[in-house]
Formats: structure tokens, sequence, C-alpha cells
């Protein structure tokens, strides 16, 4: 069940909370989150893993925290069984400081500079995901220098198409992730006894927002051969991360099948006696969140008219990044309204600033809210200053009340570290 649904009075409302409510509280434009929705994804996918998985060491949800990065949101993951899997030093120390264990944390990311690798070494975090013989051997003098041990995967890219938008397909040869599998077994045999240099692991991403389950399989089936590939050669192999990337319904696709997704991955894993890790992000938090804004000003042209709202593409750059569909309500719904095409802008000076184009919907006139849909996975933590907006607030509705979980940026903070 979606987490912003209308209620008797025609508004949208999460958890008894309604959004104008909401709005009056705390201003707009805001990021709202359903703590139900959230936990309600991790256990389902959680309790799919279980039922699936007959042996112990059930697969391990390490939460894609790019995805959003909220301290809340990591500790709400953390209290339902997550771990993190991070993608820089920032978030390394973000993940820290929301309590989040050392030994719950895979650092993934195929650019990781010197500090960061020392701090992944100081803090001795659970696992860290090589993408080049580069990484390694940068690796291999840090730790000797220091005596400081390691768990290692290699990232393989299996060469797959994923099927996922052009910018956020990795699975490929032409993408810079990962490593072939030529590069993988000589990397196994070149550091087999490295001292401090733990190598017993493989990792994958292939891509995020995959729309079918196929390429999956394709990839996962390739992860496996390689795995038995490698103990033939010698190597002790037990762990096995399986990157993020199942879809979402944005716009009336059908539900992510969490339950199929974690049947394939017990049956092709479960026989080599691995232990799985999971990455999954947008499926965690995208549907948890719309982002709430009013409109400020409409204006008519002949073919259509532009509703102008005080959110920006700097609030949510997804639909002129990749084209994004995110829905669009009104929050209150009016008796009798028409319905017409409408573009959806903000009030940043670019022509790319929208959330939507030539959308079919109801009237809307200045101060009325409406919300952006399916927002919780990169939205905020796509956000910018640009044109000197702050950052906005984020408010986690729970317990049938709010709680304010980010303030709004105060303006001075923004030019605070300028000299
Ligand atoms: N693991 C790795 C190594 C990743 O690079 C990613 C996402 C994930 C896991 C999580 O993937 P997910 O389950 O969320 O699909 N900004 C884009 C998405 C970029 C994803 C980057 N990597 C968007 O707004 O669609």
């Amino acid at each position: 069940m979606l987490p912003f649904q209308y209620n008797n009075n025609d508004e949208l409302s999460s958890d008894g909370v309604s959004l104008s409510e909401i709005a009056s509280r705390y201003g707009t434009p805001c990021y709202l989150y359903s703590s139900s929705h959230i936990k309600m994804r991790v256990t389902e996918l959680q309790i799919a893993l279980a039922r699936h998985w007959k042996g112990e060491h059930k697969p391990f949800i390490a939460y894609a925290m790019k995805a959003n990065s909220n301290r809340s949101i990591l500790q709400l993951m953390q209290s339902l069984g997550c771990g993190v899997d991070i993608v820089s030093g920032g978030e390394l120390a973000r993940a820290r400081a929301a309590g989040i264990p050392a030994s719950a944390i895979i650092f993934s990311g195929v650019g990781k500079t010197d500090d960061e690798l020392v701090l992944a070494l100081n803090e001795q975090i659970g696992q860290i995901n090589i993408e080049s013989s580069a990484e390694l051997k940068r690796l291999d003098i840090l730790t000797t220098a220091t005596k400081q041990s390691i768990k290692i995967a290699l990232r393989f890219t299996p060469d797959i198409i994923s099927g996922a938008h052009e910018k956020t397909s990795t699975g490929e040869e032409d993408n810079k992730f990962g490593l072939t599998d030529d590069e993988i077994y000589k990397l196994f045999d070149y550091y087999k006894d490295h001292p401090y240099l733990s190598l017993c692991a493989l990792s994958m991403h292939i891509g995020s927002g995959v729309p079918s389950l196929d390429p999956f399989r394709d990839a996962f089936l390739r992860m496996a051969n390689m795995v038995q590939t490698l103990r033939q050669a010698g190597h002790t192999i037990t762990d096995i991360d399986l990157g993020g990337g199942l879809w979402v319904p944005y716009d009336g696709e059908p539900e992510p099948p969490v339950d199929e997704y974690a049947q394939m991955i017990a049956e092709i894993f479960e026989p080599l006696s691995l232990h799985v890790t999971l990455e999954p992000g947008r499926l965690l938090i995208a549907e948890s969140s719309c982002l709430l804004t009013k409109v400020i000003y409409t204006k008519d042209r002949d073919n259509k008219q532009f509703v102008i709202v005080d959110a920006g593409m700097n609030d949510l750059i997804r639909p002129t990044l990749y084209d994004a569909y995110h829905p669009i309500l009104p929050v209150k719904r009016k008796a009798n309204s028409v319905s017409k095409k409408r573009d959806v802008v903000g009030p940043v000076c670019e022509t790319g600033d929208y959330f939507a184009f030539d959308r079919e919907l109801p009237a809307l006139d200045r101060d009325d809210l409406v919300a952006i849909m399916v927002t919780g996975a990169y939205g905020t933590v796509m956000s910018s200053h640009y044109n000197t907006r702050p950052l906005i607030q984020e408010i986690m509705i729970e317990n049938n009340s709010t709680r304010l979980i980010r303030r709004q940026q105060k303006l001075d903070d923004l030019w605070r570290d300028e000299l």
C-alpha cells in the first residue's frame, strides 16, 4: 500500500497526518518520509530472503546510503538490521556518525582516494569492493605499510545490458566500473597469499532501476560460475555482494518481484555456501517519500498552462537529469476540477527546471499544495544550492505524528565557508 493516500476529506495524508497540516506547521517546500513504509519495504525483502534461504547466514542487506543518507533514515535502517554500502569518505563518516558499526559497512566506488582508503582501514570497516588493479595496488601499499588487514571483494563487470537508464547502467564493459573476468582471475592469483589483503569475495552492481529480473539472473549465473572457477583454482571464496538495482514503480510499472528475486538468489547461491550481501537503495526508500511544494503562480498559454511551484530542480534533479517520471498529485482533490495539460516547473532560471511537461492535471491555483511522489531515493541527496537556494527541510511521519529530521538550511550557511 502506498504511503500517501487521500483521506475522507479528499486530502492527501499519511499515517493519519494530512499534508496540508504539515505544510501549515513547517512550510514548503519539504521532503516527507513515511517511516512505516520504509519498515514495510525492508521487512518484505528480509522475509522473502529468509523464506527462500533455508540454511544459516541469511543474506545481509547493506542499504546503499547514496540513495538517501539522512542520519535518521540510517538509524531506522540499522534498527531493522541493515548495514550500509558507502561510496565516499563522507558517507563513511556520516554512517559512523549515525552509529552504524564499522563492521556493517561496505565501501564501493570506482575512485577511492588514499585518504578514503586510510579512513576505511583505520575504522576497520567490513569490506572494500575493489574496482581496478591500480586501486588494489594502493591498498597493497597502504596495508603493508600499516600492517592493517582488510576483507576485499573484486567487483565483476558481467558485460550485461541491464535495461536501466543509460546514465545509471553500470554492468557493461564500456562503463567505468568493475573488472573483467580475466582481470579478476589474474588479481586473485597475484594477491593469493597477501598477508593483509584477504581476497575472498566478489561483488557486482549492474545498474539502478533495472526493469526486469532477467539481467540479474544472467549476471548472477556468471558470478556463480566465476566462484566455481576461482575455487577450482584453489582460491577461498566466502562472500558475494550482489549490488542493488531493482526497479520501483514510478509510472504504473509492476511491483518489483521481491519474492522471485529472493528465490533466484537462494537457488543460485545457497548451493555454493556463500554469505550473500545485497545493496538495495531505491527499492527500500523511493516510494516512502514525496516532495511537498506550493503553487506560487500559474501562467496561461494557448495550448497549456505553466504551474510554477516553490520547489526547483535544485531540490529534485531527476526529471531533468534522467527524464524521470514522478507522479504529481494535488494535496486537496477539488470537486468538478477540469483536467488539462500543464507544465509543472520551478523558479530556477533554466528551461530544464521542471517536474512534468504536458502532464494532465486538475486545476491548480496560487497557494495550492502539490506532492511530487516517489522522491525518497536520489531526491534530497542530489539536491544543490543552485541559485543560492538553501537545502530544504525533511520531515519523518511516524506514529501518527511528524518529526523534523533536517532543518531548512540558513542562508548564511551557504556562504559561511567562502573566503
Ligand atoms: N550498489 C552500488 C555499487 C551502486 O552504485 C548503487 C547505485 C547501488 C548499490 C544502489 O542501487 P539502487 O538499489 O538504488 O538501484 N541517481 C540515480 C541512481 C544512481 C545509482 C547509483 N548507484 C537516479 O536518481 O536514478
